[in-house]
């Protein structure tokens, strides 16, 4: 879907989530968000505040599963997710703290094989993921899936791209302090999740925007594997969709 602005975009994919957690409620269940960060969902974030604050949108019974972090990664550093996603959303809505996970990037090298394991599991326990959101990277990621990641991957630590870690840089004050791994969501686990939004926004995503959409199915880019599932959206604004 093409929108008028990002903004528009953003608002639509945040009615869709408010509606979904009052549906998932009404049916007495909880609703399982799949989250990412990076600028492009802040807009969501943002909306689905101001839903809960103006519209008595209730998120007690919301379970959410972040994509990714940087690895290793304390928590409280500036460039966490755990600190982007408190920032952005958790610190202003009512999930319970005991309902969100974010892979835990100061888990230590031996034992990351068996977090990551468990990381799917606690998904699986969870019900699986009711919609998970996306941005994506110049290399056709999504979460920290690099070319070259498998259709049926997991949760697992990855080593991310030259031009993935050259976008980070700035946050991290130059491409030397730029962390070299992530532990990220599998494709197979984004693949399991009963929707996928993705958002793009901007000239600069447009490229990659069509060959996802557009391109042959490879593991080169890996967001062309979302061909393959049955209820997914791309939610862009007219820049990103310009080379469609
Ligand atoms: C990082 C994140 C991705 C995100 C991408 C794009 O690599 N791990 O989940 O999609 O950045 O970021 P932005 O939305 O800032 O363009």
């Amino acid at each position: 879907r093409v929108f008028g602005s990002d903004v528009d975009a953003s608002q639509s994919v945040a009615s869709e989530i408010a509606a979904l957690i009052r549906q998932r409620a009404a049916e007495g269940e909880s609703c399982v968000l799949g989250l990412a960060t990076g600028s492009t969902p802040v807009r969501v974030y943002r909306e689905l505040i101001r839903i809960h604050r103006e519209e008595n949108l209730s998120m007690k019974h919301v379970v959410t599963f972040n994509l990714d972090e940087y690895f290793p990664m304390q928590p409280d550093a500036a460039q966490s997710y755990v600190r982007f996603m408190n920032e952005q959303l958790f610190d202003h809505v009512d999930i319970p703290r005991s309902s969100i996970h974010i892979p835990d990037g100061t888990i230590g090298r031996d034992g990351v094989d068996e977090y990551c394991q468990q990381y799917e599991d606690a998904i699986n326990v969870a019900g699986g993921i009711d919609l998970q959101l996306l941005g994506i990277g110049r290399t056709g990621h999504v979460g920290f899936n690099e070319p070259g990641s498998e259709v049926d991957s997991a949760t697992r630590l990855v080593e991310l791209c030259d031009i993935t870690r050259s976008d980070a840089a700035n946050d991290f004050g130059g491409l030397d302090n730029t962390p070299e791994l992530a532990i990220t969501m599998g494709v197979g686990t984004i693949l399991r999740s009963r929707r996928i939004r993705l958002l793009a926004f901007g000239q600069h995503k447009s490229a990659i925007v069509a060959r996802s959409v557009q391109g042959e199915i490879t593991d080169s880019v890996p967001a062309t594997y979302l061909q393959g599932h049955d209820d997914v959206q791309f939610a862009l604004d007219s820049a990103a969709a310009s080379t469609l």
